[in-house]
C-alpha cells in the first residue's frame, strides 16, 4: 500500500501521475485539509504534521510513503525518513534541476509557497543544480487555498499571474517551475500567460518515476484508492470532477475523515 499525503488537494496532481505510473498498486490517499495551507505556518507546525500524517498512513499499513507538497517535504522528509528508516519516502521538491538544465535563457522562475520560497532546502537546490542560471522566487500567497475551495478560474488568480509573471517573462525567464503541488491544477491559466515564451515545469511524473523503481509490489494489490481527509469528507469528494480528476475517481473505495 502506497501513502500519499498533502496539506490538501494539491497533492492530488502526484497521486494522479502516481496511478498512471503504477496503475495496480493499492494506495491511501491523506489530505491534511484542516490544516491547509501550511505555506503561512512556521517550520515547526509543518514537521508536526508531516510526521503525525506519515504515522497513519504507516499504521493503516502503508510500506511507502510520498510527501505529495513541496513545502512539506522541504521542511520535514529528514526527519521522516529518520523515523521510518524501514519505509521508502519519496519527497517532491521545485524541479529546479530540470530547468536548469533545459532553460536556453538561463532564467527560470520558481512559483511557490512563501514557507517554501524561504526555506534553506530551496536555496541549496539552487546552489546545487542552477550554477550560472538566474532564479527568480516567487511566493504566491493566497494560491493553494484557490485550489482548496476549487476556485481554478478565479479571476483575481489570472490577474495575480499576469502581475507576477510578465515582469518575468519580459525579463528572459523561459522556465516557470510550479514549486507547489496544489499549482499543477493552475497550470491552465498559467501556461497561457506563459505563452510560447516559457514552459511550464511540473515535477509530478518524474517523481511518479521514481516511486515506480522504489515500489515493492506484494502481487495482491487491486488498485484500490482510499481517501481519506482531516477536512469534510464531502468537500473532497465534490472536489475530484472539479478539479478535473474523473478518472482518479473511478478507483475510489472510500471517502473518509479522520482526526489526525
Ligand atoms: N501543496 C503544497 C506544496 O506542494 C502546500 C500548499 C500549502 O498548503 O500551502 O507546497
Amino acid at each position: 500500500m502506497i501513502g500519499v499525503f498533502d496539506s490538501g488537494l494539491g497533492g492530488l496532481s502526484v497521486l494522479s501521475a502516481l496511478t498512471c505510473a503504477l496503475p495496480d498498486a493499492d494506495y491511501i490517499y491523506l489530505a491534511d485539509s484542516a490544516n491547509a495551507p501550511y505555506g503561512d505556518k512556521s517550520e515547526a507546525f509543518i514537521q508536526q504534521r508531516v510526521l503525525a500524517l506519515g504515522a497513519h498512513l504507516v499504521g493503516a499499513g502503508c510500506t511507502m510513503l510520498v510527501v505529495a507538497c513541496n513545502t512539506g517535504t522541504v521542511a520535514a522528509i529528514q526527519s521522516l525518513r529518520a523515523a521510518y528508516p524501514g519505509i521508502a519516502v519519496v519527497g517532491v521538491e521545485p524541479g529546479i534541476k530540470p530547468a536548469a538544465e533545459s532553460s536556453l535563457s538561463r532564467k527560470i522562475a520558481v512559483l511557490a509557497t512563501e514557507a517554501t520560497a524561504r526555506s534553506e532546502r530551496l536555496a541549496q537546490l539552487v546552489k546545487q543544480h542552477a550554477t550560472g542560471v538566474h532564479v527568480d522566487i516567487v511566493a504566491c500567497p493566497g494560491w493553494a487555498t484557490l485550489v482548496e475551495q476549487c476556485h481554478i478560474n478565479d479571476s483575481g488568480l489570472a490577474r495575480d499571474a499576469e502581475r507576477w509573471l510578465d515582469p518575468l517573462l519580459a525579463s528572459g525567464v523561459d522556465r516557470i517551475v510550479l514549486g507547489c503541488t496544489h499549482y499543477s491544477f493552475l497550470s491552465h491559466v498559467l501556461q497561457p500567460i506563459a505563452g510560447p515564451r516559457a514552459e511550464l515545469v511540473d515535477v509530478s511524473a518524474a517523481i511518479a518515476r521514481q516511486a515506480m523503481r522504489l515500489h515493492q509490489g506484494h502481487g495482491n494489490s487491486s488498485g484500490s484508492l482510499q481517501l481519506l481527509t482531516t477536512g469534510q469528507s464531502h468537500r473532497l469528494r465534490s472536489a475530484l470532477p472539479l478539479l478535473g480528476l474523473d478518472v482518479l475517481a473511478t478507483r475510489v473505495r472510500s471517502i473518509t475523515q479522520v482526526a489526525v
